[in-house]
Order: C-alpha cells, then structure tokens, then sequence
C-alpha cells in the first residue's frame, strides 16, 4: 500500500489546515500579481493593510501606470525593500506598451517583467491562470530540503537546480492554487525554519530529515 502522493497530501492538508481568505486569493493577475511582490519580502499580516489601500489607489495595471513615481512610492511606503515599488512601476508601464494593459499569461513573458523571477512567475500563473508551474520560494526550499533530504546550501546554483528538478516532479496535474497555497503555508506554519511541527505536518512519515534526525541540520547553512 502507497501512501498518497505527496502534493495529494499538501493539498488535503491545506484544506484543512492552510490560510483561507486571504485577500489576493483570486484569478485577477494583477492582485495575485501585486500580491506576490509585497509578500516577497513582507509577512502577510503587515502586507493585507497596504495591499488593500494600494488596490483602492491604483485600482488598474493601467491607473498605476500611469500613476506618478512619487505617488507610487508614497503608496508603499512603509514596506521597505523599495525596488520592489519601482519595478512594479515599470512593469505596469511595459505591461500597457507592450501587452496592451492586459497581464501575460505566458510565463516567460512574465518573467521578463522587472521584479519577477521564475518562482514568482510561477506562483502568478498557478493562482491566476491554473498553470501547473512549481515555486520555489525560500519556505519551499526548506521544505524539500527536508523532506527529500537535500544537502548543499539552497543558494548555491547545483543545489538549486536539484531542488528545482525535483519540485518540477512533485507538482499535481490539478487543484495547482490549493497545492501552491500550500507549500507556502507548509513552510511557514509547520516546517517552520526552528522547532517544526512534525508532529503535525502531513509529509513527516516519509520526510528523510525527519527519519534521519536532521530536522535542525538542514537546510544546510550559507558556508561561511
Ligand atoms: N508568500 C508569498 N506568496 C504568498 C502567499 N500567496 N500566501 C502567503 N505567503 C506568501
């Protein structure tokens, strides 16, 4: 007897167990889109606020682009990392010259928009457009590293690329918003980066850091 796949046993967790309701979660590329570039780098109860204020001030790809810089920044203001503010300018301008304001749905012409790589691009074209795309964000890195029992800092080009393959092979032929969530929750709720909840994590009984006692030790640190 199989034990059910694993992304079967993300996504029945996430049903259960995972944040629901969160604001962005809809098939409007522009609010997923928006929506992944504040959570890049900001947790998701700082981000609700300014997500909300941000969408009632630049309600379109076409108002925010044709927004001034000083108004955009003054909308973000407050979240840090403020590249992240400009780029998503400029992409809203790129966006309205070159795709005639619509959001692509072609994930390489997403990830040729300035501020999205290939796990944003991913994560937009699972929740807006259904594409079965794997992320991998730094939660899902940690993640894979322990339950496949990846060694090698997850920031060195080699292991990347071993995580990226294997994230390929473990990504569901449907139900890919409810999986992406997942991953996302999995990783910040329960594999947490120090003291996981094993106990309650629907992947532990065949997590290989788990079963070797190397919870604590993997990911493998930034050599130094
Ligand atoms: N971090 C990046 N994307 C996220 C999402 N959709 N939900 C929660 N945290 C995230």
């Amino acid at each position: 007897q199989q034990s059910p796949t694993f992304s079967t046993r993300l996504i029945e967790w996430q049903h259960v167990h995972g944040r629901h309701g969160l604001p962005w979660h809809s098939s409007n590329p522009y609010h997923v889109w928006l929506s992944e570039i504040m959570l890049q780098q900001t947790q998701v109860n700082t981000v609700i606020p300014y997500y909300q204020a941000f969408l009632a001030k630049f309600p379109t790809i076409l108002t925010l682009a044709e927004a001034g810089s000083d108004e955009v920044m003054a909308a973000w203001s407050g979240l840090g990392y403020y590249t992240r503010a400009r780029n998503l300018h400029r992409a809203a301008q790129l966006i309205v010259a070159q795709h005639q304001g619509q959001f692509p749905d072609d994930v390489e012409q997403v990830m040729a928009l300035p501020g999205i790589g290939r796990s944003t691009a991913a994560a937009i074209c699972a929740f807006a457009f259904g594409q079965c795309r794997p992320i991998l964000d730094g939660n899902v890195k940690r993640v894979l590293a322990r339950w496949a029992g990846i060694t090698g800092f997850p920031g060195d080009k080699k292991v990347e690329a071993a995580m990226w393959v294997l994230a390929e092979q473990l990504v569901p032929q449907a139900d890919i918003e409810t999986y992406t969530q997942a991953q996302m929750d999995l990783g910040s709720l329960v594999c947490t980066r120090s003291k996981p909840r094993c106990d309650v994590c629907p992947v532990a009984a065949d997590c290989v850091a788990r079963q070797t006692g190397r919870t604590t030790s993997l990911p493998t640190p930034k050599p130094r």
